[in-house]
């Protein structure tokens, strides 16, 4: 199993935070937040990783991660989304020469959890697995919609819903084997309007072939892309970590 972390995208919601530099590299109380991603992907066994960037700040990562000894990675790589707006399977697609036909556990950069995922990741075999959360706002994610008649199964998943069929959002963890370079080229930029290639597109190829597997995540989880969701970010981990300084 092979690890990557999508790091690309202009983050223009949340400028002007991001003018001088990387969503990914803004800080999470003590540290920047792509090590987040890194540290799941590292405590579930997975030291071979491929970083996509993209933007103009693509350069300060090698300054920050180095070469990824420090987190215990064997292997740390660099790729380079040309067009940072492309979505989130082109960011992916980018993975496949690095696969060498592995399956891969892929992290959305501004995903932070302290779920361990070591099990999902260690027994995976074949197809997809996402991993699902209650949260009181699904509007603004993936979001299942489930078998009236079997409440385990997804039949559907719908990229940001008006009227969101369940109140789990997907999450920005997935495991995938290497069909999903097929189901990426199968992808139509225009599938929700935003002109992107779109993770759930690819989900919804796997939920048709029937192979498409989820979990529901143990642990706290916050995607940090929004002002909002960013502070609470460091709250939750200032607070995990210890710090007073909130309870003033
Ligand atoms: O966080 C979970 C959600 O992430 C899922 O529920 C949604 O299904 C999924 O589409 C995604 O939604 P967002 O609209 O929040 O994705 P966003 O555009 O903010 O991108 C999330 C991360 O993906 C970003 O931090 C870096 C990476 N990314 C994104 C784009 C658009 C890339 O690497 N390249 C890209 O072109």
């Amino acid at each position: 199993m092979k690890g990557v972390i999508l790091a690309g995208g202009l983050a223009t919601r949340l400028y002007p935070l991001t003018f001088a530099t990387n969503k990914h590299l803004l800080p999470v109380y003590d540290k920047p937040m792509v090590y987040y991603p890194i540290q799941t992907l590292v405590n579930a066994g997975v030291k071979d990783v491929l970083i996509v960037v993209s933007g103009p700040y693509s350069g300060h990562f090698i300054q920050v991660l180095k070469n990824g000894k420090e987190f215990g990675l064997k292997h740390l790589e660099f790729a380079y989304q040309e067009n940072p707006k492309g979505g989130i399977a082109d960011a992916l697609s980018l993975a496949e020469d690095f696969s060498e036909g592995e399956s891969l556990t892929v992290i959305l950069g501004d995903n932070t959890t302290d779920a361990d995922i070591s099990k999902p990741v260690n027994n995976f075999k074949k197809g997809a697995l996402i991993f699902l959360k209650k949260v009181p706002d699904p509007k603004r994610f993936g979001v299942p919609k489930f078998d009236s008649t079997n409440p385990k199964k997804i039949v559907e998943i719908i990229e940001k819903p008006k009227d969101p069929p369940s109140n789990y959002a997907v999450t920005g963890l997935y495991i995938y084997d290497n069909k999903v370079f097929d189901f990426i080229k199968q992808c139509d930029p225009n599938y929700i309007g935003r002109g992107e290639l779109e993770i759930t597109q690819v989900n919804n190829f796997y939920i048709k072939e029937n192979q498409l597997g989820w979990f529901e995540l143990n642990g706290y989880w916050l995607d940090a892309g929004t002002f909002d969701t960013l502070l609470q970010a460091n709250i939750f981990w200032a607070k995990k970590r210890g710090s007073t300084v909130l309870d003033i």
